[in-house]
């Protein structure tokens, strides 16, 4: 900076000292183009490297905090200081979720064309609110998004040509809501919208269904203890005998039975609900099924897997997340329903402002009216580009190959009798434990964590600490795996002694 207070940018670009009306300076499109091309490669190395940095970071509370300027710059400054910074200041503070021994929680997937596709709607900068703010951003999502009902081989009513339809929610909690304020609306005739939420409205789910349908209940004004959560069988599923007495119960008591969220794929330990069963009942009794497959419904790529989503033609409501194990950037979950009518009537709202010629004409489709927000991001683009990238095929070898590792890793941890898998795993997520106490296992997995070398994380099954082993990165390798599992036997060996 100089005397003036005039400011040069690291391109040349002069900017103007404070007060006055000059006009504000933007990056060129040159520096711009220079500089994308920087973080293009810097994205590239990071990709090269993450194998090498500790999976679970080590920072401690507010570290990296303290590390940042107490204030923000009054001036602009270089661009190449501040991706410097990312690298010194940021990183040390990253769990490296794309680390091929990232075997924490569930996936959060990241590819080339999606990081492309990703950064092209960033670049187009579209609100697709209305299909009048963009058209192409509306038809586009209902295109790929009735390509996925093909790819999965999903029910054909979730289809657009149909009365159904599906649409990108930010995550599967918000599927999830949505799901349950479309099914509130149906069973109210549309007075809980009127009045506020019927207080007689009872909801179901298991007791391994994901906190997300609580915290969905709790928001929908039906309160936590509305939401019923239904035992389990000995692989963690929901019982629908014990869903019946439970919905007979609540009927004798005077209450009103309206929504089921079934899970494909638990996050505990990938319990499969028996969603035929269910959806039998569902359809007696006149409740909605909504069927949350966030992880595995992936799997469904691959029709030796589609198993999974048996019984998925009685729902009325379906979602999983392409941003968990379908190599698409977060945020990207696709939720379908089989009359789109009900979800447009719980959360259509049309004040004047956004009234267009487009939208009278009823011949388009405003995603505002699909979701919680107004605004909404060009997310299609992203999924479009990789399934065209990888092509359906591609797709699937992603998901044979993560589920052969995982089932090869169950394998090993099946024939070490120091260990035991706590059930068979269906896909891609094993759950273990070492034939101890939970302190111990609590040890080991802590362990583990701080070596760095890979990330596992734990849950409770049968009222007991398990560890779950997670496969879906892609650049996991078999390698990683064969390491990860050496790493565990001889943390192993070193907080059971004995065995
Ligand atoms: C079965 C299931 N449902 C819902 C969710 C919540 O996902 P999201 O972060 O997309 O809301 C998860 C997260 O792991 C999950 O496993």
């Amino acid at each position: 900076m100089d005397a003036e207070g005039t400011q040069t940018g690291s391109q040349g670009t002069v900017r103007p000292g404070a007060g006055g009306t000059d006009p504000p300076v933007h990056m060129t499109p040159e520096e711009f183009r220079l500089q994308g091309r920087a973080v293009v490669d810097w994205v590239a190395d990071y990709f090269e490297r993450v194998a090498a940095y500790p999976a679970l970071s080590r920072a401690a509370p507010g570290e990296i905090r303290a590390g940042l300027p107490a204030a923000p710059p009054e001036h602009g400054e270089a661009f190449a200081n501040i991706l410097a910074d990312v690298e010194t200041k940021i990183l040390p503070g990253i769990t490296h979720w794309q680390s091929p021994s990232f075997f924490a929680f569930f996936p959060a997937n990241v590819s080339g064309p999606a990081i492309l596709g990703e950064l092209l709607a960033s670049g187009l900068g579209v609100q697709g609110m209305l299909w009048a703010t963009s058209p192409a951003c509306t038809e586009l999502e209902t295109h790929v998004l009735d390509w996925v009902v093909d790819m999965l081989g999903l029910p054909p009513r979730f289809k657009s040509s149909g009365s159904g339809g599906g649409v990108i929610q930010d995550t599967a909690s918000s599927a999830t809501l949505c799901a349950l304020l479309a099914a509130r609306e149906r069973a109210t005739g549309g007075e809980s919208n009127r009045r506020g939420c019927d207080g007689r409205l009872v909801a179901y789910a298991s007791t391994q269904a994901h906190s997300s349908v609580e915290k969905a209940a709790r928001i929908a004004g039906l309160g936590s203890e509305k939401l019923r959560l239904v035992e389990v069988d000995e692989r963690f599923a929901l019982r629908p005998e014990a869903l019946e007495r439970r919905v007979a119960a609540d009927r004798a008591l005077g209450l009103v039975p309206f929504f089921v969220c079934a899970t494909v794929g638990t996050t505990s330990s990938n319990a499969i609900d028996p969603v035929q069963a269910i959806g039998r009942l569902c359809a007696r009794e006149g409740l909605w099924l909504h069927v949350d497959a966030a992880m595995s419904g992936t799997a469904a790529l691959c029709p030796e897997f589609r198993g999974i989503h048996a019984g998925l033609e009685h729902a009325d409501s379906y979602c999983f997340n392409p941003h968990k194990w379908m190599l698409t950037n977060f945020d990207c979950d696709c939720f379908y329903v089989a009359d789109r009518a009900s979800l447009i009537g719980a959360l259509g709202i049309l004040p004047e402002y956004l009234r267009n010629q487009a939208t009278a004409s009823g011949q388009v489709i405003d995603y505002r009216d699909w979701h919680v927000p107004l605004g909404r991001r060009f997310r299609a683009l992203k999924l479009w580009f990789v399934i065209r990238w990888y092509g359906v095929e591609g797709l699937r070898r992603h998901v044979r190959h993560t589920v052969h590792l995982a089932q090869e890793f169950a394998r090993w941890v099946a024939a070490d009798p120091r260990f035991e898998c706590v059930v068979p795993p269906p896909l891609n997520l094993v759950c273990f434990r070492l034939r101890s106490s939970d302190a111990v296992n609590q040890d080991l997995l802590e362990r583990l964590n701080r070596s760095g070398e890979l990330y596992l994380t734990h849950t409770r099954l049968d009222d007991r600490t398990v560890l779950r082993f997670c496969v879906g990165q892609p650049q996991t390798e078999e390698r990683h795996v064969r390491e990860a599992w050496q790493r565990i036997q001889e943390e192993a060996a070193l907080v059971q002694p004995s065995c």
